[in-house]
């Protein structure tokens, strides 16, 4: 089994020296008349991430705003195809799309990644990461019950996991690490898709991600009042 140390590790290669570019990130703001965010949906499979990703990809294409989906399957079938399901398996994954997920939010794109990212410690290095660069990350919790999840399967991965013929699947045989402070919480079990959308495209405008108007709220969303109001307008 691969072995990954569980800090960050230095880079193997020596002599690298970082690309600064010679267009700033306030310009590439002003250009694509947003800032770049990278908006992590955690959850239970089931729970409604890719759902609401790719649905949000579609609102914000409308609104004429750039953005970037980066989806657990795809990134399974290529860039992480050399990766399985334990825990060191999952901390990499996590680990290159956070990598990546930066790379787009530098260039001014609002990523959607959609991960199970069972983790916390795994997503909070995501965090990490893009705040250390002066980059915005929200972590969204895709919150859904089990029994909900399961009722969905839509993937019929929860039937083959109660067989047994998946193994380390998460909320059956492998654990889920609920986020402590996730910056939007939508009970997927409780909202329509609409609201859903609804409710991370009014975080957006309210932080001034995106311009527009801000909307109001049902009680089966709840905002970190933490998350940050400020920063320059775009
Ligand atoms: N309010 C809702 N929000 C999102 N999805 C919903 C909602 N109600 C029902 N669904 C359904 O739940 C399913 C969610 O599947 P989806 O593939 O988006 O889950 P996921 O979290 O991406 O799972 P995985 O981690 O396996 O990729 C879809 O079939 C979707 O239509
Ligand atoms: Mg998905």
């Amino acid at each position: 089994m691969k072995k990954f140390p569980k800090k960050t590790a230095m880079p193997k290669a020596t002599n690298i020296k970082s690309c600064e570019g010679l267009v700033s990130i306030e310009g590439q703001n002003q250009l694509l008349h947003q800032r770049g965010i990278t908006i992590w949906f955690t959850g239970l499979s089931g729970s409604g991430k890719s759902t609401i990703a790719m649905a949000l990809e579609k609102t914000l294409f409308e609104k004429r705003n750039l953005s970037c989906l980066l989806d657990a399957d795809d990134v399974r079938l290529g860039m992480s195809k050399d990766l399985g399901f334990s825990k060191n398996d999952r901390k990499e994954n996590i680990r290159r799309v956070g990598e990546v997920a930066k790379l787009f939010v530098e260039a001014g794109f609002i990523v959607l990644a959609s991960f199970i990212s069972p983790y916390r410690s795994d997503r909070d290095e995501v965090r990490r990461l893009h705040e250390a660069a002066n980059l915005k990350f929200i972590e969204v919790f895709v919150d859904c019950s089990l029994a909900e999840a399961e009722r969905r399967d839509p993937k019929g991965l929860y039937h083959k996991a109660r067989q047994g013929k998946i193994k380390n699947f998460t909320g059956i045989d492998d654990p889920y690490e609920s986020p402590v402070r996730a910056d939007l919480c939508l009970r997927t079990d409780q909202l329509t898709l609409e609201e859903e959308v609804t409710a991370v495209l009014d975080y957006l405008e309210c932080n001034q991600i995106i311009v527009t108007q801000c909307i109001n709220q049902s009680d089966s969303i709840s905002q970190n009042p933490q998350a940050t109001r400020s920063g320059a307008s775009v």
